[in-house]
């Protein structure tokens, strides 16, 4: 396979001027220092994407995800390093990049169409398409400027794919439409994925990562810190951004001195998680048998507002069950001190196959994490009975002569 994308050692760094001293003491002051500060939005960034494959770029907000995905359109130009795109490249970059906001719906198609290098004619052919994918009939002919957020990406998403790219390139910025458009993105995303083409996709969110791409790259303060599965990407993300808030990841071995010390420092700390079966000599669940999972946790702050996340992913990283303590009907205030949580199943409802489990602590909006074990235990599930596929749902079927026909599911 060849790459469509080469991303050979880019390096770019922003300048950024102070502000001239007003008086002449100021002026002398800062004729000593430099001018400028530099920033190393991106140092030393290198891989290849291969035709047909989707990639992620996963990184905390200022990583340098949209100054990568700028270079590769050439919105901006690398300071060091080599880029180099095979096909037609289309992107949908950070919210109104690319529009004219003086300009109408409806020109600023004809624009962004012909700087990617399609003719009047090729552009009138998709027109109807671009319109009616953005749902924007009736606000074609205003001036973007007075586009919604939602508008915009909307606009910026149908133009991107139906300029028929050779290569796609999105930014976060899906998060921003509603979640029925967000779908139908999706959904033209993985036809994009059928037809062979290569996407680089930017997302906030790690279930779309584990979703969509085949392979995730992970930025940290302008630089590449790993690329692989997108599960293990995902763990690392998550496991950097807890570093990088202040609370080191959690162990599964006793804290050592300098970790009790670092401890001092968070709010709260998930120390150990077990689950029922990881004591057994032999930790397999039986299908329909009842399972529990448990984190020990300790609250070193108080904290308000609080839910203990479980999620559950299955072997190929698609999530099955993402619920939290307050869906469960628990308080949201976090006990001080020690404490563990446990959630119960009755019956293990998925056949054979391996489990991961993850358990966090995030504030009700899930916008602040105190503490996250990614895939910190798995389950090994056998089956004996008969059916066949995942569910093992409580289900069991009737049989009546003459009448009407009565259908029970407990
Ligand atoms: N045009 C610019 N001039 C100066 N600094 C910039 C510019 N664009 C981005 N930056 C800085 O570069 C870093 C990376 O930004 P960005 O690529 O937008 O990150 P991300 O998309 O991951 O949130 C940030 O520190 C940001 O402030
Ligand atoms: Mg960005």
């Amino acid at each position: 396979m060849a790459a469509a994308v080469e991303i050979d050692n880019v390096s770019k760094t922003f300048k950024l001027y102070h502000e001239r001293g007003t008086s002449l003491k100021e002026r002398l002051v800062k004729a000593r220092q430099s001018r400028y500060d530099e920033l190393k939005a991106l140092q030393g960034i290198s891989f290849d994407v291969e035709e047909g494959e989707t990639i992620g770029i996963l990184g905390r907000n200022g990583s340098g995800k949209s100054t990568l995905l700028k270079c590769i359109c050439g919105v901006l130009q690398p300071t060091s390093g080599e880029i180099r795109v095979r096909g037609k490249l289309a992107g949908l970059l950070e919210l109104g990049a690319g529009f004219q906001p003086e300009l109408s719906g409806r020109d600023n198609i004809y624009l962004n169409g012909s700087m990617l290098g399609l003719t009047r004619k090729e552009i009138d052919a998709v027109f109807d398409d671009i319109v009616g994918f953005a749902e924007l009939e009736s606000f074609i002919d205003n001036q973007v400027k007075f586009y919604s957020s939602g508008m915009y990406v909307r606009l910026g998403f149908a133009v991107a794919v139906n300029v028929d790219p050779d290569v796609l390139v999105i930014d976060e910025v899906l998060a921003v439409g509603d979640e029925k458009f967000q779908r139908k993105c999706i959904a033209r995303i993985k036809q994009f994925q059928e037809m062979g083409r290569t996407i680089i996709f930017v997302s906030h969110s790690a279930d779309q990562v584990r979703t969509i791409c085949d392979r995730a790259v992970v930025l940290q303060t302008g630089e590449m810190i790993g690329m692989g599965t997108p599960g293990s990407a995902v763990r690392l993300f998550r496991e950097r951004l807890l570093e990088s808030d202040g609370a080191p990841p959690a162990e599964d071995t006793a804290p050592s001195v300098d970790q009790t010390q670092k401890e001092e420092k968070f709010q709260l700390r998930v120390r150990e998680v077990f689950t029922s079966v990881s004591e057994l000599e032999d930790p397999v669940l039986e299908s329909g048998d009842p399972f529990s999972v448990t984190a020990v946790f300790r609250v070193k702050e108080k904290i308000d507002s609080m839910v203990f996340v479980l999620e559950i992913h299955g072997a190929k990283g698609e999530l099955l069950l993402r619920t939290d303590t307050d869906q469960l009907g628990l308080s949201t205030e976090a006990p001080m001190g020690e404490g563990r949580i446990t959630f119960d199943f009755p019956s293990w409802p998925l056949n054979d196959g391996r489990y991961d489990i993850s358990i966090g602590a995030q504030n009700r909006l899930g916008d602040v994490t105190f503490d996250w074990r990614e895939n910190v235990a798995s389950l090994e599930v056998i089956y004996h009975g008969r059916a066949a596929g995942l569910l093992n749902l409580p289900l069991s079927a009737s049989l009546t002569a003459g009448g009407p026909i009565v259908r029970k599911v407990l």
